[in-house]
């Protein structure tokens, strides 16, 4: 018998996780799009350890996609997702529809005025409106008191954290380190869509990010590589210091991030 418990609708959700919080004495949430791979269960894991009970919500969150051919590209495979997160001892799951979180039509909707903008922001627009809208309802409808973010997504980390801050909302934001292949590559859900030919070139991609302690030098040996380039950036200014990337590969957009200290030493090689 599943003992993990689903919810669709907004106010059951908010009934399940007053209950598991009081209940447990306190309730971790870790937001997410669904096709779970390592990287998401490691938020989960870390929250279950920090937590009397942890939940998660699964949506794919169309006012986050700037392109509809990458929203109708998603992998969704929602079976999958639920026995996986049964095994790993999630107390209950959230999978709201599109009705459910914007009954307004995404009329209200939140806005950032200037890291939004930048890095990804520059070549998505409206995605991060997208992210932080749907953060900012899943927050309030959880009452979390913590809710786990990854850092392959760096710049979406530091504006949930923006938000939490300027908003006076209760839940803390805990970042978790950037889980990777053996072979470099950050995981994502989008790596399944990659050729076995792009998958077997994807490594480079970090390799690259590592090696050259010049922006430029590091586009130019991604291009020669194969990969079509949005940006190369090295922000002392942003958390602990971080270069950001993002790259296309066969059609698929793949990002990475890693902290300044770690360039051209070989660390994590
Ligand atoms: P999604 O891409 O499904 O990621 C959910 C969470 O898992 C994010 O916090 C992301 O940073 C983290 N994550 C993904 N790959 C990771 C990896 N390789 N290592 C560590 N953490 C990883 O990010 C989103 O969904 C959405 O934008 C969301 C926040 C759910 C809002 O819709």
């Amino acid at each position: 018998m599943s003992s993990l418990i689903r919810v669709v609708k907004a106010e059951e959700w908010r009934r399940v996780c007053r209950g598991l919080r009081v209940q447990t004495g306190s309730l971790g949430l870790v937001p997410t799009m669904g096709a779970l791979h390592e990287g998401h269960l490691s938020l989960v894991r870390r929250s279950r350890k920090e937590n009397g009970s942890t939940v998660v919500s699964i949506f794919v969150n169309p006012a986050q996609f700037d392109d509809p051919r990458d929203l109708e590209a998603y992998p969704q495979p929602l079976e999958h997702d639920l026995a996986v997160l049964e095994r790993e001892g999630v107390d209950a799951v959230f999978l709201p529809t599109r009705q459910v979180l914007y009954p307004d039509d995404y009329t209200y909707r939140v806005s950032e005025t200037a890291l939004s903008h930048e890095l990804c922001g520059a070549y998505r627009p409206g995605h991060f409106g997208g992210v932080l809208t749907v953060v900012l309802k899943l927050l309030l409808l959880t009452g979390a008191d913590r809710a786990y973010f990854g850092e392959k997504d760096y710049q979406q980390y530091l504006l949930v954290e923006g938000l939490v801050r300027a908003f006076f909302l209760e839940t803390q934001i805990v970042p978790c380190p950037l889980v990777r292949e053996a072979d470099g590559l950050a995981l994502s859900s989008r790596n399944v869509r990659l050729t076995p030919e792009g998958r077997s070139k994807a490594p480079a991609f970090n390799r690259i990010l590592r090696q050259y302690a010049d922006t430029e030098e590091a586009r130019r040996a991604l291009i020669e590589s194969g990969f079509a380039v949005d940006y190369v950036e090295d922000r002392p200014d942003l958390g602990d210091g971080r270069r950001l990337a993002a790259v296309h590969l066969d059609g698929v957009r793949l990002i990475d991030n890693v902290p300044l200290s770690e360039i051209g030493t070989g660390i994590g090689k």
